[in-house]
């Protein structure tokens, strides 16, 4: 739920971890802060607000020497964001700084005993606890940093990523992992710490990703020495090459990183079915399934969890792996299944479903769901993030670093390959006829450019925007396949511009939510053809005769809505099932367009973090 950057090298830190904070500011920017070491003094500076506001600070105040640096940016769970709670926290000596990802949750026990002991706290968090405990084990014990560090971390209930440093050893950073994700960058004589390769990308392709229960020593001149945390037994330490570039994480021209990834869907598309969908030889072709496959023909249900986005993608998927595979699917949040004692057996098959892969609540239900002998089959767009590496197998979407907080490329792949895995498994089990099987083949091929045609209509979609920017409230109406775009539509518009949306199956409105229509209430209604369309179109007349104003996403072509909307954008037509795919796309555009007429900061939306690493 926060960003953080670390370095350690022959360079001055001050904008490495500057950079590096500004990328990773999608994980939380309600305050900022950096501690650098020039040889004398640990230099701290922190503020509320965001990265722009620490450089201001910084700069004002000379804090921009030293080769040792690391950096924060905070999306608050203990304390208030100000500046005092901001990260780095340094320990009662002023001797080691700190920077923590995550929850200590027993910090409240800790913080008395190191009272008694004669510690004191300026600042409301649990990171602060944890630095002074680190410094109570270390004076106590008389050990190094390192061996400090994991004692410590052998003593608190939580999650954390963390970089610790000790000012009289300033070649030396301590890292460990539990629960939030942490990848070290090594360079010729130097080394990044963040919580993505991001902030390093542009100095060195090789990392180690820790895993959770690791911690490294970090220490110029040597190999970066990786310990399990529990029993301080030394481990490999695996250097990746990364396959990321920085074209992936800048905004290339486009106003905001949002638009940007509305505009990379055809193209991300593709990469979800690169190499998987082969039209000419008529298969699909998904080893995670293949290796897998008798265990979810054999299912009795597949159940699927996720949050936000992610769960509106797994209501797609259950829609379609019903209709084509005909297995029971349950569409679960996984906050409520963790915690709700649900059946589980050896016999269902649980599908979690997230772009960052590290979810808490997502990770705590597949670990749930292990615990009572189901497979798990992780869907996940962060290679070797924590949920891959959980999951018994998965498949990545490919979809390339989201970094708007609002997901849209990432829903839109999700879908994309939950399709080809309900159609190999409908192949595989005999559900499909071959022709149904090549026709759905051959639509999938053709979805990037229909997704291309459909962002076609930006301006168009711009201008009904500039109509409705300042109403106070919107419904989405969708059935069938478009119900959770309907879901997915109304939270897009309540994420970045703040206006309360609802979505709902467009004919559960009678039952409640007529009752809001009025010559105010803007309704965006997604009536294709091929989807219960006559159905849809009753729905549309009883909006219209309570006065209520229709924005119709409709087929090409189509007239009936169009005569009593007040305005339409038209999708190219497809199968059905993949309808989802090209309605999404103008209710992004919406959004992302209101959002930008009401001065909202479309990719960093206020309370909001690009992965919610705590429960
Ligand atoms: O990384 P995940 O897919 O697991 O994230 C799940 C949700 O936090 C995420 O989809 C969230 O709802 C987005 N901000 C929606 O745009």
């Amino acid at each position: 739920m926060c960003g953080i950057v670390g370095y350690l090298g022959q360079r001055e830190a001050y904008p490495i971890v500057i950079k590096g904070l500004e990328r990773l500011e999608y994980r939380g920017y309600d305050s900022a802060g950096i501690v650098l070491y020039d040889g004398e003094k640990a230099k701290l500076c922190k503020t509320k607000g965001k990265v722009t506001d620490l450089k201001g600070k910084a700069e004002s105040e000379n804090i921009t020497t030293g080769s040792i640096g690391l950096g924060h940016t905070r999306w608050a769970t203990h304390g208030e964001p100000n500046d005092v709670n901001a990260h780095p926290h340094l320990s009662n000596s002023g001797n080691l700084a700190i920077i923590h990802n995550g929850i200590i949750e027993n910090y409240g026990s800790i913080k008395k005993e190191l009272e008694k002991r004669g510690y004191t706290f300026h600042s409301d968090t649990d990171t602060e606890v944890l630095v002074n405990l680190i410094e109570d084990i270390k004076e106590k014990e008389q050990v190094k940093l390192g061996k400090a560090v994991q004692i410590a971390l052998n003593q608190v209930v939580g999650a954390y990523a963390i970089a610790v440093f000790d000012k009289s050893k300033p070649d030396e950073i301590v890292v460990a992992k539990l629960g939030s994700p942490l990848a070290i960058g090594v360079g010729e004589g130097e080394f990044f710490i963040a919580s993505d390769a991001s902030p390093f990308i542009e100095y060195t392709n090789n990392a180690i990703y820790l895993e959770d229960e690791q911690m490294a020593i970090v220490r110029l001149g040597r190999d970066v020495k990786v310990r399990q945390i529990k029993d301080d037994k030394s481990v490999a330490a695996y250097v990746q090459e990364l396959q990321l570039n920085l074209d992936q994480i800048e905004k290339n021209g486009y106003d905001h990183f949002m638009l940007k990834e509305i505009h990379e869907q055809p193209h991300a598309i593709k990469d979800t079915y690169r190499g998987r969908l082969r039209t000419n030889e008529g298969i699909i072709k998904m080893a995670g399934i293949e290796d897998n496959l008798e265990k979810f023909l054999n299912a009795n249900r597949i159940i699927i969890v996720a949050c936000g986005t992610s769960w509106h993608a797994g209501l797609v998927a259950e829609y379609i792996f019903e209709d084509l595979v005909r297995i029971p699917v349950e569409v679960e949040y996984a906050s409520e299944f963790r915690y709700r004692n649900p059946v589980i057996t050896s016999k269902d098959v649980v599908i979690a479903i997230s772009q960052s892969g590290e979810t808490a609540d997502t990770l705590a239900a597949i670990k749930l769901a292990k615990q009572n002998g189901a497979f798990v089959f992780g869907v996940c767009n962060v290679v070797g993030s924590s949920i891959a590496r959980e999951s018994h197998a998965g498949a990545y979407t490919h979809a390339g670093p989201e970094i708007g907080v609002a997901s849209t490329k990432a829903f839109t792949t999700q879908i994309t390959l939950l399709s080809l895995i309900a159609l190999k498994l409908a192949q595989s089990k005999g559900m499909i006829s071959k022709t149904e099987f090549h026709q759905y083949l051959a639509e999938m091929e053709a979805i990037p450019d229909k997704v291309e045609k459909v962002l076609l209509s930006d301006d168009h979609v711009k201008y009904i925007s500039s109509v409705y920017k300042d109403v106070p409230n919107f419904l989405y109406l969708g059935r069938g396949y478009n119900f959770p775009v309907a879901l997915e539509g109304a939270l897009k518009l309540k994420e970045i511009s703040y206006i309360h949306a609802e979505g709902y199956p467009a004919a559960e409105m009678k039952h409640g939510p007529i009752a809001l229509i009025d010559e105010q209430m803007p309704v965006v209604v997604i009536a294709t053809k091929k989807g219960h369309y006559e159905k849809v179109v009753s729905n549309i007349q009883e909006i219209k005769s309570r006065k209520g104003k229709i924005i119709g996403i409709v087929t090409e072509g189509d007239k009936e809505v169009k005569s009593m909307a007040d305005y339409v954008i038209e999708v190219p037509e497809t199968i059905e099932g993949l309808t989802p795919l090209l309605t999404t796309i103008p209710l992004q555009l919406l959004s992302y367009h209101i959002a930008v007429m009401r001065n909202c900061n479309v990719d960093q939306p206020r309370n909001l973090a690009k992965s919610v690493t705590v429960e």
